[in-house]
């Protein structure tokens, strides 16, 4: 019995935030953006939406797309770095909550932007030694909530938005999750962290008057290490498995940057057509951001039932991740 990905949905908020819309709130410039980032736009999720209701929007279609009912559900999982509480409860209590799902497992990962590679590996690792039949896995992110409008350099990458999957059983080696490699080293956290309102510096108006609050990152630095990260990740999961990069039908990387994307499609000679990318609409959207693109190019009609995909992220922590399945999926 192996684990399979047997559906895709994602929900990204209506209100759309252009890099025009930027130009007025701090100093920088549509060109300027586009041409670091890759950017155009990014959506923002409305004052009364939070991050589980992203999550339960980009759920309500998973499951609907898996046939399954919400009382099938054994397990919810939620990766996110914009949790609707500090503490508790996790999103994916909130999420399970609202989707009428109760007395099942429901808990949160935070591995920022390789949250999805993450889940994937732990609803596998579920799914394949029978502790659970069928899991919801949800990326969901309300990153508006954590970017200083104040700081150039962040606030133009990041948006809003959730994906979800549900990962269930098949017996056909041929549509399961083939393979997730991914590591983290903690040494690096500096470089990308929301210092503030954590138990390091709890939340007071010291914190809030610094801005701790809010996500930092050091760009620069965090862009040369993901490129170097997200190609050995590549390259080592397919000479594990013994898989061509020809033989891959969608690489599916994380969407932080357009430059970043492009060094490793490049690098391994993936052809354009073959690179799904969310980058220009949606800005980095976190753990959602994987699951967005995938969600985007199945809605496309790109993605069919036995497609081998690649997923490759690199996100705070540092952690990183990448991914091999095949689509289980109608
Ligand atoms: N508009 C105009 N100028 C800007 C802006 C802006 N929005 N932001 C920065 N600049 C300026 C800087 O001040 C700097 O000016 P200076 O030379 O006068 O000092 C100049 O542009 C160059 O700045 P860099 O930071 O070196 O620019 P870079 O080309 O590295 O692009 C960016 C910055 C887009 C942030 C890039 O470094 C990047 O994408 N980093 C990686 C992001 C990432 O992958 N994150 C990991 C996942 S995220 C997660 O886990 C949550």
């Amino acid at each position: 019995m192996y684990a399979s990905i047997k559906s895709i949905g994602a929900y990204a908020p209506k209100k759309v935030l252009s890099n025009f819309d930027l130009e007025k709130i701090v100093n920088t410039s549509n060109e300027w953006i586009v041409k670091r980032t890759g950017i155009q736009e990014r959506r923002i999720a409305s004052d009364e939406q939070a991050t589980s209701d992203l999550g339960v929007e980009a759920a309500k279609i998973a499951i609907q797309r898996a046939g399954i009912k919400t009382s099938d559900i054994d397990c919810v999982i939620c990766a996110t770095l914009s949790p609707d509480f500090m503490t508790m409860p996790s999103t994916a209590a909130v999420i399970s909550d609202k989707l009428g799902i109760h007395g099942k497992m429901a808990f949160d990962i935070s591995a920022a932007c390789s949250g999805f590679v993450y889940l994937l590996s732990l609803a596998k690792a579920f799914v394949e030694s029978k502790i659970h039949k069928n899991i919801l896995i949800v990326g969901a992110e309300k990153t508006s909530a954590f970017v200083d409008y104040t700081d150039r350099s962040t606030c133009i990458l990041f948006g809003d938005g959730a994906g979800a999957c549900v990962i269930g059983q098949t017996k056909d080696k041929k549509r399961s999750i083939i393979s997730i490699e991914a590591g983290a080293d903690g040494k690096y956290g500096n470089l990308l962290m929301t210092p503030g309102c954590g138990s390091k510096n709890p939340c007071s108006q010291k914190t809030l008057d610094k801005r701790l609050n809010f996500m930092k990152m050091s760009g620069n630095e965090v862009f040369k290490m993901a490129v170097k990260a997200l190609i050995k990740d590549v390259i080592d999961i397919l000479a594990h498995n013994n898989i061509k990069p020809s033989e891959v039908d969608h690489f599916i990387p994380h969407q932080a940057n357009f430059r970043i994307i492009e060094a490793v499609r490049a690098k391994l000679d993936f052809p354009k057509e073959k690179t799904v990318l969310t980058i220009h609409k949606y800005g980095n959207t976190s753990a959602a951001s994987i699951p967005m693109a995938l969600n985007d190019a199945y809605e496309k009609g790109k993605i069919k039932a036995g497609d081998l995909m690649l997923f490759d992220a690199f996100g705070g922590g540092f952690t990183w991740g990448s991914g091999l399945a095949y689509f289980d999926g109608e």
